[in-house]
C-alpha cells in the first residue's frame, strides 16, 4: 500500500489543536477541515487533467480542468466533518456516504447506512475518516467499493495506527492511504495513542 504522511508546518499545527484534549468542538471542526483540505491537496497530485483554452484580460493561454474527478466518501458520522472541505477543494465532485459505528465491545463495525452509486468501475475514489484504528471500519468501506468495481480506492485519515494500516496491507486490496500522521499504536480499548480520542464525539458530542 502507497502511504503518504503529510507532514508539513501548518498540518502539525492543526493537528496539535485537535490533539488537544482542551479544544473545543467549533475549534476541532476548524482544524479538521484545514487538514482536510492538506491530505486531498496531496491526494490529488497526480491526478490526471484535459488541458482547455482560458483567455485572461490579456491573452488566450491554456487552462486545466480534471479528467475524472473523484467520488467522495466520507464514513459517517467522523467522516462528515471532511466533506464539505473536501467539496470545497473538489466542487466538481460526486459524494456517496457509508455510515459505520464501531462496537465498542468487539470493535467490529456495524454498517447503518449506504448511499453509493451503483457501479464504481473507472472511477477514483475518496474515502474520508479522520481515524484509521483497527482498520475494519476502512476495510469495510473498501469492501463496499470494490464490489461496485472500484479499483482506485484513497483512503484520506487524520490520523493512522500500525496496526490499522497492517490490516489494510493485508488485505491485499491495492489502496493509497494519504495520513497526516502515523501514531505509536492502539490502546486496550482500540483507541489511537496519543491520538485524539473519538473524532466523531469531539465534533458532534457524545451519543
Ligand atoms: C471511529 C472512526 C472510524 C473508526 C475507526 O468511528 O471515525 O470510523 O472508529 O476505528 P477502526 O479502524 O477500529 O474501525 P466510530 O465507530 O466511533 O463512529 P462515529 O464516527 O459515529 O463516532
Amino acid at each position: 500500500m502507497e502511504t503518504i504522511v503529510v507532514d508539513h508546518p501548518l498540518a502539525r499545527v492543526r493537528l496539535t489543536a485537535i490533539r488537544d484534549a482542551r479544544t473545543d468542538s467549533p475549534t476541532f471542526r476548524a482544524a479538521l477541515w484545514d487538514l482536510t483540505r492538506m491530505l486531498v491537496y496531496e491526494a490529488t497530485r497526480a491526478a490526471p487533467v484535459t488541458e482547455t483554452k482560458v483567455m485572461t484580460p490579456v491573452a488566450k493561454t491554456t487552462g486545466y480542468e480534471l479528467a475524472n474527478p473523484p467520488l467522495l466518501v466520507p464514513v459517517l458520522r467522523a467522516g462528515l466533518g471532511m466533506a464539505e472541505a473536501s467539496m470545497a477543494l473538489l466542487p466538481s465532485a460526486q459524494m456517496g456516504f457509508v455510515g459505520l459505528a464501531r462496537d465498542e465491545e468487539t470493535l467490529q463495525p456495524r454498517s447503518y447506512m449506504e448511499s453509493l452509486p451503483e457501479s464504481l468501475e473507472g472511477r477514483p475514489v475518496f474515502i474520508l475518516d479522520p481515524m484509521l484504528a483497527t482498520g475494519g471500519s476502512l476495510l469495510h468501506a473498501v469492501q463496499l467499493l470494490t464490489t461496485r468495481g472500484a479499483d482506485e480506492i484513497t483512503c484520506l485519515c487524520v490520523l493512522a495506527a500500525p496496526e490499522g494500516i497492517t490490516r489494510l496491507e493485508e488485505s491485499g486490496i491495492p489502496l493509497r492511504l494519504v495520513t497526516a500522521s502515523i501514531d505509536e499504536r492502539l490502546n486496550d480499548s482500540g483507541f489511537i495513542v496519543p491520538g485524539l480520542g473519538d473524532a466523531g464525539d469531539r465534533q458532534f458530542g457524545a451519543v
